[in-house]
């Protein structure tokens, strides 16, 4: 049977390599839509987890995870014995920085020399890991095609980035546009075929640079534009006015303007990571990625920012940061997930310390916290814990959090997030980024007058 009638009549059998925050949600996707699905990852513990139908990811509760165990439809295994008789593979593996921020493709060849041994005619690969234009034909391409298959002709390969938000509710595997881009027309066609048996929208691009491309594109452009508000929010801070408010006010434009909003600074696997993917990339043709670099420097810097803010607050009160207690409420990178990968939480709560600050964190989605090599535990949240800190920072909003009560019981708060906006009975305790505090102005008004 062709893989086009495999793929309509629902019988082809999937691999999905990678059973992270993007393979697993996929890898459940297809399997509702009524395909047997194998799950492969290298971590026994991830492993183990599923096969004891417990997801780790949030946006998939285990209760779908056990609906398509026991109906059959998915498996999770850690070795690759099965590739050879998948017809439809996704390469989902991680694709970080180095130490020297220079991508770290590893991931992705040893999923390819892993597909390389198991591959025979009429598969279909396809990468989902984002990565610099230009790695699909590079690295996967060469490596498959050593086997003395044709890409193209033998089998099939494209590039398909993974879109995914975790946490997002509106927004799930099967509604967000899934671009495609083969290495051949036919390529496309099949995967495009694939695609469309689980996703609402796939759109079909001419190559797989342009689909790589595209990927990186989206994220730089998110990547620069909240370096933008970033510094727009120092500039308030220096003119004396509200960045939330010149944001809303800007907002009410119904064209050519979408808001972006200032923050602790970047976080997670992507925003963070991508970027310098293309830049990496452009090196090798003398091209240097300025917005990137430069966007990269005032994303990285808002740690800092973020302490100098608190050490400005905790001073109006007569205080330092030497000896105060301080909370930081959440560490994950953004609200209602618990992924603290690049968080700027760690970086805050290290500089911190480093300056003598007694810091506690508590996040429900982030059990324990490694920071400089020791593992912090999240304290419990309770009346009496907040009214005895110095401040409370807030670099994470957790749709969770009661801030009215959290506000109504700390002495200061820092507001990274615009948390507390509406709150104007308590303005004399928050301090935020980029807007006007009463509690900073009295301390410089006194300052002049003397
Ligand atoms: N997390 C996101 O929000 C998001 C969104 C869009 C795209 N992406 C991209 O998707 C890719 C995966 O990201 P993620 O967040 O799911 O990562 P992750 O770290 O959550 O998951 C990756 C999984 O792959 C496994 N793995 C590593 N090497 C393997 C191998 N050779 N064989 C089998 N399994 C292997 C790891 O054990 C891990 O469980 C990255 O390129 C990332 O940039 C991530």
């Amino acid at each position: 049977m062709t893989l086009e009638r495999k793929l309509s009549n629902r019988t082809a059998r999937v691999a999905v390599i990678g059973l992270g925050y993007v393979g697993l949600p996929q890898a459940v996707t297809i399997a509702e839509a009524g395909f047997q699905v194998t799950g492969i990852d290298l971590d026994p513990e991830r492993v183990g987890s599923l096969r004891a139908e417990r997801s780790y990811v949030g946006d998939i509760p285990s209760a779908r995870l056990r609906a398509v165990i026991r109906n059959g439809r998915f498996a999770a295994r850690t070795d690759f014995t099965m590739l050879g008789t998948a017809d439809v593979v996704t390469i989902c593996v991680p694709t970080p920085l180095s130490k020297t921020k220079d991508p770290d493709v590893s991931y992705i060849r040893a999923a390819t020399a892993q597909m390389a041994s198991a591959l025979r005619r009429g598969q279909l690969i396809v990468l989902e890991s984002t990565t610099y234009p230009g790695t699909t034909v590079e690295i996967l391409k060469p490596a498959l095609e050593a086997t003395g298959l044709t890409a193209g002709r033998d089998f099939f390969l494209a590039f398909s980035p993974e879109r995914i938000d975790p946490g997002n509710r509106r927004f799930t595997v099967r509604n967000t546009p899934k671009i495609v881009g083969g290495l051949t027309q036919r390529c496309t066609r099949l995967a495009v075929a694939f695609y469309r048996r689980f996703v609402e929208r796939v759109v079909p691009v001419s190559s797989p640079g342009t689909a790589e491309m595209a990927k990186l594109l989206e994220n730089t452009f998110r990547s620069i534009n909240i370096a933008l508000v970033n510094e727009l929010a120092m500039m308030c801070d220096v003119l004396g006015v509200d960045v939330y408010e010149v944001i809303e006010a800007a907002a009410t434009k119904p064209f050519g303007f979408m808001p972006f909003y200032p923050g602790p600074g970047l976080g997670g696997h992507c925003i963070p990571v991508d970027p310098e993917y293309l830049a990496w990339k452009l090196k090798a043709f003398d091209f240097t990625a300025r917005f990137i670099g430069l966007a990269g420097e005032i994303n990285a810097q808002m740690p800092q920012v973020v302490v100098a803010k608190v050490a400005e607050a905790l001073n109006a009160a007569g205080k330092s940061v030497n000896g105060a207690r301080l909370l930081v409420l959440g560490a994950a990178y953004k609200p209602n997930v618990g992924d603290v990968r690049e968080s700027p939480a760690v970086t805050v709560v290290a500089l911190l310390n480093q300056r003598g600050a007694r810091v506690g964190y508590h996040d429900p989605f982030v059990p324990t916290l490694r920071v400089n090599g020791t593992s912090l535990a999240s304290v419990r949240l309770t009346a009496r814990l907040i009214s005895a800190q110095d401040a409370v920072i807030i670099l994470t909003n957790h749709d969770t959090f009661d801030i009215r009560s959290i506000v109504a019981r700390a002495r200061m708060v820092v507001d990274t997030r615009n948390a507390t906006r509406g709150l104007m009975q308590f303005r004399d305790k928050i301090v935020k980024l980029g807007a006007p505090s009463l509690l900073l102005e009295a301390l410089r008004a006194k300052g002049e007058a003397a």
